[in-house]
């Protein structure tokens, strides 16, 4: 029977350590959080990304924009928020409206100050092993992997999924961490004859069941990053939980698991931009 990973524990323990370092500094970190539109579950993430910064002594600039914003008042403000020295981070929440062209604003969106770790900069300082930010939800999953001293070095990984967001960089952090990664999306055939193989399985697609014992391997561990809505409304991952639960080594709940761990890490790229804006 697997080791349930406790997100929301391990995430209280890293929120917990970034406030007593917000405590040394000069001036609080700032987070300007930007919202466009009134998608209900990015209203629910941003919420939670403000209470997180409440409880790490963090400053948040909320900018909620109606959805018709135009692209160039949104462009602006980006720009007025990369010269104010309050803010340390900005977030403009995914997705965007269909008439705002979401890779436009990001690279508008300093890098210094790019938090979310989207800009292009940053991506290029990641895959070269030197970065400034981590995204944040690959570095949450790599942190329970640490923390769990679930070992990555000469192990096979299989990442299901290919975001920008998720799946490429989680592929490019397990890499650094010297395990042998397997990137599987919808056109990859067979894929389960890859993912039997994997001693980590991390599944980033956003379908309920798509995991299912069958595909995974004695003893692996399975972290499920996908936050879906089952059939029964109830939020679930990619992983069929209870059937693999008696054949992993770890396993990441669905709510409780990975999603606890981007904030937080959302928050402790924070406090890096405000010590490296000399705070
Ligand atoms: N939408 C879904 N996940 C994310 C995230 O990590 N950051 C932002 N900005 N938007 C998102």
């Amino acid at each position: 029977m697997a080791v349930r990973i406790d997100g929301k524990a391990l995430a209280a323990q890293v929120k917990a350590r970034v406030r007593s370092e917000v405590g040394t500094l000069s001036r609080p970190p700032g987070l300007a959080v930007i919202l466009v539109g009134d998608d209900p579950a990015s209203a629910v993430y941003v919420r939670g990304k403000e209470a997180d910064c409440a409880e790490c002594g963090i400053r948040s600039f909320p900018h909620r924009l109606p959805a018709d914003t135009p692209e160039e008042t949104l462009l602006e403000l980006v720009r007025q928020l990369n010269e104010d020295d309050a803010v340390d981070g900005i977030l403009c929440q995914l997705p965007l409206p269909p008439h705002l062209d979401a890779d436009l604003v990001i690279h508008t969106i300093r890098p210094d100050k790019d938090v979310d770790c989207f800009h292009p900069f940053n991506v290029g300082q990641m895959s070269i092993g030197r970065p400034a930010f981590l995204p944040c939800t690959p570095a949450g999953v790599m942190e329970m992997l640490r923390y769990y001293q679930i070992p990555t070095a000469g192990k096979r990984c299989v990442v299901l999924g290919r975001s920008n967001i998720v799946g490429k960089p989680m592929a490019m952090l397990l890499t650094q961490a010297d395990g042998t990664v397997t990137l599987c999306h919808s056109r990859t055939p067979d894929m389960e004859a890859l993912t039997r193989e994997a001693d980590i399985l991390v599944s980033a697609v956003g379908r309920p069941g798509l995991v299912t014992a069958e595909m995974v391997k004695e003893g692996a561990a399975v972290i499920d990053v996908a936050m879906n809505r089952g059939p029964d409304g109830k939020l679930c991952g990619d992983v069929d939980f209870a059937a693999v639960e008696p054949k992993a080594s770890y396993i990441t709940p669905v709510p409780g698991g990975v999603g606890p761990m981007t904030r937080a890490m959302l928050m402790c790229n924070l406090l890096t931009a405000a010590k490296k804006h000399g705070a």
